[in-house]
């Protein structure tokens, strides 16, 4: 079958929405790990999570339209960078999706979720570090960002 011309419709506009979220999602999460684990940090939290989770959800839409057809990809006119280029997505796109999920086995391990979104009024865990899902979030993102340059 050929190749069509263009990428689907929704293609071009979630793989940009992505982009966004990421950011959005990197800069909540950088200017919240420094308050205090108090109760002033819910709302922040529950803004970071609800990203992340959202950010989730359309990595996961976005892989669904990529069983449809797709135009050839770009060349840069030689096979080596061509392939670079390639794995540099997909790792970008697989580094995002463990950020996610690490940032989901946190809120898991530290019993998040009735605290920010349940209003249990429970405290929130005194250090997140204790948590070992909490390395691997902070380990995978500065990751991301590398794969970037
Ligand atoms: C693409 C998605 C995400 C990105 C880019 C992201 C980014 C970040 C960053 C940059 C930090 C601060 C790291 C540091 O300073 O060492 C952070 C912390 C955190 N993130 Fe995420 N995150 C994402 C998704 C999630 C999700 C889905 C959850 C939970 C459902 C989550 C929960 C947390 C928590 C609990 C912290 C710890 C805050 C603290 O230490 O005070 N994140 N995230």
């Amino acid at each position: 079958m050929n190749a069509p011309k263009c990428y689907h419709p929704f293609q071009v506009p979630l793989h940009w929405l992505v982009v966004l979220l990421v950011v959005a999602a990197f800069v909540m999460g950088k200017s919240m790990s420094g308050l205090p684990n108090d109760a002033n940090k819910l709302a922040p939290l529950a803004l970071h999570m609800g990203v992340g989770i959202f950010t989730l959800v359309v990595i996961v839409t976005f892989h669904h339209t990529h069983e449809t057809p797709k135009p050839e990809h770009v060349t840069a006119g030689n096979a080596f960078f061509d392939w670079v280029g390639k794995a540099v997505h997909y790792a970008l796109y697989l580094l995002v999706f463990l950020t996610a999920v690490s940032g989901m086995s946190l809120s898991m391990q530290a019993g998040l979720v009735p605290i920010v979104f349940g209003g249990s009024g429970s405290p929130l865990p005194a250090d997140f570090f204790d948590f070992t899902a909490r390395m691997l979030h902070g380990f995978i993102v500065p990751a991301c960002i590398a794969a970037c340059f």
